[in-house]
């Protein structure tokens, strides 16, 4: 296996896998460790159809199947296509700003997998965010109004917040939760901040205008450059990251391109996957 760095201190390419085949417990530990340090795992010119990408997931962890049921795929629960081309079930079609997936769940997913079937050529990036790396250059200030604190995660803070709206079952069934926004992680025992601007809706016990303002300072020192991996896709590609580090977001495309990503996830064992 080869590896290459691909932004400051996190990300990493790992090459010489093919994650079709099986892969024996040396090189699995290998990736595994090499994914957690790094917080972003990226294989190229890989070809996984639905079992073996679900293969290679809950080899990580208990796999993951999506709360809001109206996205998953009618074939495989574990798989969602995000897709824009014509025979998508559900379309894909714009930008979604910054997140950390789950995370207005109690037990949000570990590890979230994507992979390339047909890349645009323009637009359409994943931009992941290093909040470990963030979390370790916070300005003092900053880090005194955030120590100890809390927030409420919300699946639909505000209007708008979600691409597609929650249903009435759905909505009655995703509840708020509350989650440190520092997180540690589980394994490293590493410190991050724990930042979903999607889905929060109060920092501690401050009102909500006085929230997003905390959260938009958050955001400013989270992405900056020196925290930023940008994904361009290729056919092929597997990207996987780490939802207790690193927040995300997908760049806008034109209309007229064409992009089909698979994402499949698995979470934590169970004494390990509520957030401390
Ligand atoms: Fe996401």
């Amino acid at each position: 296996m080869k590896t290459t760095q691909l932004a400051n201190g996190f990300a990493v390419e790992i090459e010489g896998v093919d994650l079709a085949q099986p892969l024996d417990e040396t090189a699995f530990d290998q990736i595994k460790s090499l994914w957690m340090e790094n917080r972003v795992a990226v294989f190229r010119n890989q070809t996984l159809d639905d079992d073996a990408l679900v293969a290679f997931a809950e080899r990580f962890g208990p796999l993951f199947v999506h709360a809001q049921s109206s996205l998953l795929s009618s074939r495989r629960k574990e798989v969602m296509e995000l897709s824009n081309l014509e025979n998508a079930e559900r379309a894909v079609t714009h930008e979604l700003d910054w997140h950390t997936d789950q995370s207005y769940t109690p037990q949000p997913v570990f590890g979230t997998i994507l992979h390339g079937l047909v890349a645009p050529k323009e637009g359409g990036e994943t931009h992941f965010s290093d909040l470990a790396g963030a979390y370790a250059t916070l300005p003092e200030e900053l880090h005194a109004r955030i120590k100890g604190a809390t927030a409420i995660y919300s699946a639909e803070p505000r209007p708008k917040a979600r691409e597609k709206p929650l249903n009435a079952e759905e909505r009655a069934r995703i509840h708020d939760c509350v989650h440190p926004i520092v997180r540690t992680h589980p394994y490293l025992m590493r410190k991050a901040i724990y930042l979903s601007p999607l889905h929060i809706r109060t920092i501690g016990d401050l009102p909500e205008p006085d929230s997003l303002s905390l959260m938009a300072e958050l955001i400013e020192h989270a992405v900056q450059p020196a925290h930023i991996y940008q994904h361009k896709w290729s056919v092929g590609d597997v990207v996987m990251w780490d939802n207790t580090s690193i927040m995300h977001r997908r760049t806008p495309f034109p209309s007229h391109e064409r992009r089909h990503l698979k994402r499949t996830g698995f979470y934590l064992p169970n004494d390990l996957a509520t957030p401390i």
